[in-house]
């Protein structure tokens, strides 16, 4: 079966992005990330259909895919908020308020940790360390960074987040508002965001921002 038809039911611009994607590598096997980040943009979310299809794209078995699916925690097997709010609650994070950031995050977004909100809005999770100790306690919306969050803080980004649902959210806006000590001077202002709760590149169409348009 050709690749072009076993994506036929995906959008366009996704099809022509897992036919770039295939040929990045020299071994299609090799794709079979991206393109699991792309079948859950596709999708909403990794559902078993979007990893069968990977398999068939990439020549692995469904088991292969599943075993490197499962293993990573940021393909998401069940439905995932339009922002999910990721926590680092490890040892750096923990020491400096982690678990009240998680527990404001909740109370705001009426989400439990692990769970998404009723209105789809937020999928609250709390996650192992994102090698931001130094800016501790660090939370990433849609995997876009935000260090230096206190209790409040985090109420005001879940509170900012519902009542302006922007379609893209960058680290260093958000940083400025909601977040305070930065592990280090990160230098490049940041030029595009995310647009999904997918890690924010370009060959996977989730990316948005001021170069994006
Ligand atoms: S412990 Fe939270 S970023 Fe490292």
């Amino acid at each position: 079966m050709s690749a072009a038809s076993v994506i036929a039911d995906w959008s366009a611009p996704n099809q022509e992005r897992a036919r770039r994607l295939l040929e990045t590598y020299p071994e299609e096997r090799s794709a079979v990330m991206p393109l699991l980040y792309l079948a859950s943009l596709e999708h909403g979310y990794l559902t078993s259909a979007g990893m069968t299809q990977v398999a068939q794209l990439t020549g692995l078995t469904s088991a292969q895919v599943q075993s490197v699916a499962s293993f990573y925690t940021m393909f998401k097997r069940d439905h995932v908020g339009r922002y999910l709010i990721s926590v680092c609650t490890s040892i750096s994070c923990y020491l400096l308020g982690a678990d009240d950031v998680l527990a404001a995050v909740e109370t705001e977004t009426t989400a439990r940790d692990g769970t998404t909100s009723v209105d789809g809005a937020f999928t609250v999770e709390h996650v192992e360390c994102i090698g931001a100790c130094g800016g501790a306690p660090a939370v990433q919306v849609n995997y876009e960074l935000v260090e230096g969050v206190l209790p409040e803080k985090a109420t005001a980004l879940c509170k900012w987040l519902r009542e302006t649902s922007p379609d893209v959210v960058m680290t260093d806006a958000m940083q400025k508002s909601f977040g305070g000590v930065r592990s280090f001077d990160w230098g490049i202002g940041e030029e595009q965001g995310a647009v999904a709760p997918v890690p924010a590149f370009g060959p996977y169409g989730s990316t948005g921002g001021e170069s994006a348009r």
